[in-house]
């Protein structure tokens, strides 16, 4: 099976609905952590939750959409990344990540973000790839920032959540841009 090593503990898979099971049972662990976060459907409580999310992906990677991975930590799923949306005619992306705790403040995401974008810019043509982030998440702006995006600015109170309305930042890499930083 396709497995990409990230280091020499952890690889990045497809996510699949094969995988449901151990998806939900790692949702257990990440849940309270990335729900404010996070789209509210991507917060599952039980198995047929999980398994629905994964066909979700599977479905649209089979148009050629979005995609989901999941990162591996000696052997136990501990989050990911994923293209929330992909159109290669329009030559755009959204890329996206989660991790549970335990998995954080090791790098693995800005990795796995870049093996995502290496992808898209490279093999499939992709020219934007955008990052859409809660304003005050100050992790996931950092990593934004580690892949090289720009900051483009700020849709005001686009995201509720808590009952609150929050702002969320765009951020994004233009394919030249990621070229001339070497990658
Ligand atoms: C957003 C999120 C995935 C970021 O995780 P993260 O662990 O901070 O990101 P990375 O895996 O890239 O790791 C970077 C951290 O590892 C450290 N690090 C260690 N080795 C590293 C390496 N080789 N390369 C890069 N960073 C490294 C960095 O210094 C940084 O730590 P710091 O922020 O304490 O300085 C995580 O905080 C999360 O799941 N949050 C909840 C859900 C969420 O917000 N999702 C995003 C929605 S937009």
């Amino acid at each position: 099976m396709f497995s990409l090593p990230l280091r020499d503990d952890a690889c990045l898979r497809p996510l699949e609905i094969w995988h449901a099971e151990e998806f939900a049972a790692h949702m257990d662990r990440a849940r309270e952590h990335i729900r404010p976060w996070v789209g509210a459907a991507f917060v599952t409580d039980d198995l047929d939750g999980a398994r629905a999310t994964l066909r979700r992906y599977a479905e649209r990677q089979a148009a050629d959409g979005a995609r989901l991975y999941g990162i591996w930590l000696d052997g136990v799923l501990v989050g990911g990344v994923m293209f929330v949306s992909f159109d290669a005619a329009w030559g755009s992306c959204e890329i996206g990540c989660w991790l549970e705790p335990a998995a954080e403040g090791q790098g693995l995401i800005t990795r796995a973000c870049d093996t995502l974008l290496e992808w898209a810019f490279t093999s499939r043509g992709v020219h934007r790839a955008a990052w859409h982030c809660r304003a005050d998440n100050r992790r996931s702006a950092a990593v934004a920032r580690r892949l090289g995006m720009t900051r483009e600015g700020v849709q005001r109170e686009s995201w509720p959540y808590g009952g609150v309305r929050h702002d969320t930042e765009i951020w994004a890499i233009l394919a030249p841009e990621w070229h001339a930083n070497g990658r």
